[in-house]
């Protein structure tokens, strides 16, 4: 009900109570309640006793009635869970697996205490400046294929940025998205499965939107930026949050209907990290070499000074460009 009391006071430019009232069929005290929440949250509105109530400011925020609306999608963010503060959304979206949540639900939170980042790292973002989300999906596929889907999460966010405000990101293998060399968005993709076959698979997506260097700490300081150092001036997240679902929802379309193959196909175009000089770090030790190319599952594949072509699943590429 607050939902539709917020988008009358948005389609008009005043007011009063009772014209309110009657629109949802509801008591005075009852839309008085939904404002005084809405001005808890954060809306500005200003409210004259015999003119009514008139909607002032929109606040930044990642609400589900702001990114909703307009959303141009028919499953993913149609559930929308919202968190002031969380430890990770992803954490969150695994539990919302676990108890059977929706395909296509979202978590998002204005401050991410406990973000996990690849490789058992931490990701830090600033509140309510960047964007931390996760999406829950169920694809029909194995456990070896989860690594796609990291992939064509990486496509959707260098899309949804450049439908936002322009820039062109690149992607770095597999799914780093960097402006100019620094680093603006991870994803980190994780699963729920049986032997063979996938349970769900949450993408955590992490992008750098409106925070400043000031706000990075020195360790991240000189390999980070953000779209609106990029960009010179600040970016809506909420338009961003939607076109980045928008993405997302026709490349998993695109995928469920015609397969992995043009999937990889755009990713090849954004992707900086192909026919260049690299060196992958993994859990089993460093590897340097020539990046020949990407296989059809999207694994990397590095042919090493001894001739032999080494193939990566996962690690952290550092480009020698
Ligand atoms: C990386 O190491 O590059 C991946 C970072 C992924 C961060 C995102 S933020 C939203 C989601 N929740 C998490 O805890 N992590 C991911």
């Amino acid at each position: 009900m607050k939902e539709r009391v917020l988008h009358i006071l948005k389609s008009a430019q005043r007011i009063s109570g009772e014209e309110i009232c009657r629109q949802l069929n509801i008591s005075r005290t009852a839309v008085w309640k939904h404002i005084k929440t809405l001005k808890q949250e954060g809306y500005q509105i200003d409210t004259q006793p015999r003119l009514g109530y008139q909607l002032l400011k929109t606040p930044d925020c990642l609400y589900p009635a702001e990114v909703k609306a307009g959303l141009e999608t028919t499953f993913i963010g149609q559930k929308l869970f919202h968190f002031a503060q969380l430890s990770s959304t992803n954490d969150y979206a695994k539990e919302l697996a676990r108890d059977g949540g929706a395909e296509g639900a979202v978590v998002v939170t204005e401050a991410q205490v406990g973000g996990k980042g690849r490789l058992g790292r931490q990701w830090h973002s600033v509140a309510g400046e960047d964007v931390a989300l996760s999406v829950l999906l169920y694809p029909n596929i194995s456990p070896m294929e989860t690594p796609k889907f990291s992939m064509l999460a990486a496509v959707a966010v260098a899309k949804g940025i450049e439908q936002t405000c322009g820039i062109k990101a690149a992607i770095k293998w597999p799914n780093d998205l960097l402006i100019n060399g620094k680093k603006v968005c991870g994803i980190l993709v994780e699963m729920g499965a049986e032997m063979d076959r996938v349970k769900y698979v949450v993408l955590g997506i992490g992008i750098n939107v409106n925070s400043t260097p000031e706000m990075w700490s020195e360790d991240i300081k000189y390999k980070t930026t953000s779209v609106k150092e990029q960009n010179g001036q600040p970016i809506n997240r909420v338009k961003l949050v939607q076109n980045l679902l928008a993405q997302l929802e026709a490349l998993y379309l695109l995928c469920r209907e015609r397969g992995f193959a043009p999937i990889l196909e755009e990713w090849c175009k954004w992707c900086v990290s192909l026919n260049c000089q690299a060196k992958v770090e993994t859990i089993n030790g460093n590897f340097t070499g020539w990046v020949e190319g990407i296989d059809d599952s999207g694994s990397l594949l590095l042919r090493l000074k001894d001739g032999s072509v080494k193939t990566f699943t996962s690690g952290e590429v550092s480009l020698r460009l």
